[in-house]
């Protein structure tokens, strides 16, 4: 069964061939895209491009509840989330890598979650992200020489319009990097019992720095980071313990009302 499931850019290509690909209908429809298998390092690993195949799913419309469901249906444990970012620091600069540890959700109507009834439950997000993962991604970065920040809290905003320059000043107080798909796709791992971990992409400054945001800038950006992305998960990857002993099942003794 394979246990790494990615979901994130069409930049994640460069390090896998497909070898299989699954077609996967869920009670939540289709996810964005068939589930594609294939392995890194002698890793198996399945791939969802949360955009879809042809970047037709922008972000308030990904079938997040589908994608995670599918995951966790061929047998996922480890989810690793690969996103790109604004920044809203100074010194989380264009290029840099962020392995988020917090998130605030500022998004205002997806689906957040499986559980809307008749069973109910209440999932804990004190600490979200699986620290086992989190540790290997930061210490294999550093490894590879890539900038990279141990820890950064990720504001998620509904989009897909960028931020005023008042929301951005705002969400600068609290937040470092700032994104539009980390919810719900981290509460709906969770959910499941699944470790979910974020590799975030910083493509630009947010608007505070009073440069607007220009989505050209942000492909060309995006396209550097590529390279790091792939040379991350190539080494880190055969690193993640088949093993969980990170805690991060435990969620499913408590939730329940
Ligand atoms: N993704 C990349 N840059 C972003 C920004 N500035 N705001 C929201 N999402 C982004």
């Amino acid at each position: 069964m394979v246990k790494i499931g990615i979901i994130g850019g069409s930049g994640v290509y460069g390090v896998f061939e497909p070898k299989e690909t699954v077609k996967v209908h869920t009670p939540y429809g289709r996810p964005s895209a068939p589930v594609e298998i294939g392995e890194i390092e002698g890793v198996e690993v399945a791939f969802i491009p949360r955009h879809g195949k042809n970047h037709e799913f922008p972000p308030h419309e990904v079938p997040y509840r589908a994608n995670i469901w599918a995951l966790h249906e061929l047998g996922v444990e480890r989810v690793i989330g690969v996103t790109a970012v604004g920044s809203l620091r100074e010194e989380y600069k264009p290029g840099d890598i962020v392995i988020t540890d917090q998130f605030i959700d500022f998004t205002k109507k997806r689906d957040y979650t499986f559980y809307n009834g008749p069973r109910v439950a209440h999932v804990s997000m004190a600490d979200p992200f699986c620290p086992e993962m989190r540790k290997i991604f930061y210490e294999t970065a550093k490894e590879l020489g890539f900038p990279v920040h141990e820890k950064g809290t990720y504001v998620c905003i509904e989009g897909p319009r960028f931020s005023t320059r008042a929301e951005s000043f705002m969400f600068r107080q609290y937040a470092h990097i700032i994104g539009m798909t980390l919810v719900p796709e981290i509460n709906l791992a969770r959910e499941l019992g699944m470790c979910y971990a974020n590799i975030a992409t910083v493509t630009d400054y947010d608007v505070w720095a009073d440069k607007p945001v220009d989505a050209q800038e942000v492909l060309k950006v995006m396209a550097e980071n590529n390279y790091k992305v792939q040379e991350l998960l190539k080494k880190a990857i055969p690193r993640i313990p088949e093993e969980r002993k990170c805690g991060c099942a435990d969620v499913l003794k408590s939730m329940f009302v």
